[in-house]
């Protein structure tokens, strides 16, 4: 997977997410959940934020956006709605640092200087 076909899935799969995590917000909110929905909106957010990150990241690659989300189930129970987010998230966690870790590099001036992942991705 190459430096760009990465943000492109990072993108994807965070405006994806934080759609799932809104929508979650709003059914627990509509059940009187409000501390909790308040907390799952807030990393919607989040996510929407990271995705318009590396969106513009993308831009200064040269790179033109695409306008397109993963694919998340919208989950009722609340009990298994926590348990899907804290198995997601904990999957997720590698591709995070990963991002964070190029974010860093891009901080500090220095140049990222392979096209390719270790491994490939999820
Ligand atoms: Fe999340």
């Amino acid at each position: 997977m190459t430096k760009i076909e990465f943000l492109k899935y990072l993108s994807k799969g965070w405006f994806g997410s934080s759609q799932q995590h809104s929508i979650h917000a709003q059914l627990l909110k509509a059940r009187g959940l409000n501390k909790l929905a308040d907390k799952i909106m807030a990393e919607s957010d989040e996510e929407w934020d990271e995705a318009k990150k590396v969106n513009s990241r993308l831009i200064e690659l040269g790179e033109t956006p695409v306008v397109e989300l993963q694919e998340y189930p919208v989950i009722t129970d609340i009990k298994e709605m926590l348990e899907y987010d804290f198995k997601d998230a904990a999957e997720a966690l590698p591709v995070r640092t990963l991002f964070s870790s190029f974010a860093a590099r891009r901080h500090h001036g220095l140049r990222i200087t392979s096209t390719r992942t270790k491994g490939g991705l999820p």
